[in-house]
């Protein structure tokens, strides 16, 4: 059967559900302020790589065609490439690895040759004394040398997704918008973004910058700017000498409208929304229990069935 022929679910607001975000661990060998560990609460088991292929399997099965890898920090599981093999085994059209890129210089040519199609490495400044505030470490070299090595073993397209905070790197942005083109990556910038995971600190109050202002320069400059459906409406511009795409997820009943992604928190649970965690769906039981995949089928479509915007009405 091609796989890619399988239809996609559909929840009730009409949207298909295309994508689905693994994350396969809470640990994080840097430690960011802002992180919002992908909307998840940490609990202390992990998933095992038969149970993560298996899950990947079914959402294979009912028409999900992407899969990204997520943390904390997939790199510092010791499975990683066993997880990348299996899951590239199950003929993805897609699947791609968020990672703060610390380890990515010894880990890119590995993923690749695994199958990885893709990277998207947190990185949000050049600057040595904002890198060590912000993830409390030194890699800054190290992470640089990282995104190199990814464009150079072909992994493509690799993007350095920029989180953006007043008064710490707002002023950065075209700095890093030319390091990611000498060095072959695209520049993804992200606004700060608070979940019921955020820290609980003033973070968001004292960092929050409006990327609409730099939206508006990019406006001036672009010599073309395209809306990416199914990526939230994401804006990419077109700058006469490279691209910039831009995150703005805030209080915007598109991001919700244009969302078409599942994610699985690192102990086994489907979670139907990023900002929600009252309604999660345990898959990791059932899977012990030795439920089928047609039964853990059942499950997706529970998870599915119960999606609903965050931000108001489609
Ligand atoms: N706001 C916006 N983006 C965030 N990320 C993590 N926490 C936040 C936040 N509070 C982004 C990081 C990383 C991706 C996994 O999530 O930039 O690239």
């Amino acid at each position: 059967m091609d796989q890619n022929k399988i239809q996609p679910q559909t929840d009730t607001y009409q949207r298909p559900v295309l994508s689905l975000r693994i994350s396969i661990t809470n640990r994080c060998n840097i430690n960011c302020f802002y992180c919002h560990h992908d909307g998840i609460i940490p609990q202390e088991y992990e998933m095992e790589t038969s149970e993560i292929e298996r899950i990947a399997r079914v959402a294979r099965n009912l028409g999900i065609n992407k899969i990204r890898l997520s943390g904390g920090e997939p790199l510092i599981r010791t499975d990683i490439i066993d997880i990348v093999s299996r899951i590239s085994a199950l003929n993805f059209q897609d699947v791609s690895l968020t990672t703060n890129g610390t380890l990515l210089e010894d880990y890119s040519q590995k993923l690749k040759d695994a199958g990885l199609d893709r990277v998207n490495v947190s990185f949000d400044t050049l600057n040595p004394n904002t890198y060590k505030f912000i993830t409390k470490s030194n890699y800054l070299e190290k992470v640089k040398r990282g995104i190199k090595k990814a464009v150079e073993v072909g992994l493509y397209p690799v993007k350095v997704n920029m989180v953006v905070m007043r008064g710490l790197n707002h002023e950065e942005v075209w700095d890093m918008f030319q390091f990611c083109k000498e060095t072959g990556a695209i520049l993804q910038i992200i606004e700060l973004l608070k979940t019921e995971s955020c820290p609980d600190t003033d973070f968001f109050d004292d960092y929050h910058y409006d990327i609409g202002i730099i939206e508006d320069q990019l406006q001036k400059q672009a010599t073309k700017v395209k809306t990416r459906p199914f990526m939230q409406d994401r804006k990419k511009y077109f700058l006469q000498d490279g691209e910039i795409e831009v995150v703005r997820p805030m209080d915007n009943t598109e991001f919700c409208k244009n969302c078409t992604r599942l994610r699985i928190t690192p102990e086994g649970k489907l979670k139907p929304c990023l900002l929600r965690n009252d309604n999660l769906v345990d898959l990791i039981e059932p899977i012990r229990e030795g439920y089928s995949d047609e039964e853990l089928e059942k499950l997706f479509l529970e998870a599915i069935a119960s999606r609903e915007p965050y931000y108001g009405q489609c």
